[in-house]
């Protein structure tokens, strides 16, 4: 999957699914910035991919600021000439009832999921016309089609960000520039547990609930991600890649 000599940011890249796809796509041969809210797991991620010998920054981003937002994206544009990939992975999951939740983690939610994939994509797409091309990918989640219990606000946030990414794939797309999704299922990372690990049992467990009789681990995403942002990915935009073991398929 060639993705070399092309240049990606990836917000939310320090953990998880986001630090997997900054790793692939430099493995790939693309030069990769990483933002992160946490500035140690974003310059780490790009220590890493500088150290395996690919051209990386790493730095502090919060995606609900617009200005930090577009700082990052100036800051790769001047040290890599350009960006040809974006990829949206920042994200938060706290967990309450629609009776429990307070409106200020509701906004938080949407703020971060949402309002933060809203602002990247803002900031990026005059720079992918200007250039005639470009891949955005945003991490949705399964969520957003079904629905979860306590996962009202998540949910409600990924299937905006479903929306937002069919909206502004049919905004661009004459441009030659293709905006997907990717939902994943359960994915072995920090995020659904409250930044704790699943232990065995729970990975066991969720795991013979899917048709492919395991949780997801990063790798499978990150796969996914260098696929859709490579140059076999063609003539394909606006679309939501359910990628999840075969889960929806439960209903
Ligand atoms: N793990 C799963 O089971 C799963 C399932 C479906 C969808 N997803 C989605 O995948 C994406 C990545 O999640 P993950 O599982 O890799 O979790 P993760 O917690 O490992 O990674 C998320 C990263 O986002 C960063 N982040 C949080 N708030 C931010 C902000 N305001 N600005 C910038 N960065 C911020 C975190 O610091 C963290 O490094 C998320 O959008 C999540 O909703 C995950």
């Amino acid at each position: 999957m060639d993705v070399q000599g092309k240049v990606a940011l990836v917000i939310g890249g320090g953990s998880g699914i986001g630090r997997a796809s900054a790793l692939a796509l430099a493995r790939n041969g693309a030069s990769v910035g990483v933002g992160d809210l946490v500035a140690e797991r974003a310059e780490g991620v790009a220590s890493e991919i500088t150290e395996a010998g690919r051209p990386a920054l790493g730095a502090a981003v919060d995606v609900t600021r617009s200005g930090q937002v577009n700082d990052l994206v100036k800051q790769t544009i001047e040290s890599f000439d350009r960006i040809d990939i974006l990829i949206n992975s920042a994200g938060i999951f706290p967990q309450d009832t629609v009776q429990d939740l307070e409106e200020e983690e509701w906004n938080q939610v949407i703020a971060v999921n949402l309002t933060g994939t809203f602002l990247a994509c803002k900031a990026v797409v005059g720079h992918m016309i200007a250039n005639q091309g470009g891949k955005i990918i945003n991490i949705s989640a399964g969520h957003g089609a079904r629905g979860i219990v306590k996962g009202s606000h998540y949910a409600a946030s990924k299937a905006g960000v479903n929306a937002l990414t069919k909206s502004l794939a049919l905004e661009v797309a004459s441009h030659g520039i293709m905006v997907n999704a990717v939902a994943p299922g359960p994915v072995d990372t920090p995020l659904p547990r409250g930044g704790r690990l699943y232990t065995e049992e729970e990975k066991q467990r969720m795991g013979e609930a899917l048709p492919m009789g395991r949780i997801g681990r990063v790798e499978d995403l990150a796969s996914m991600v260098v696929f859709l942002a490579s140059d076999a990915c063609q003539w394909f935009t606006g679309q939501i890649v359910y990628h999840n073991g075969g889960d929806l398929m439960l209903g």
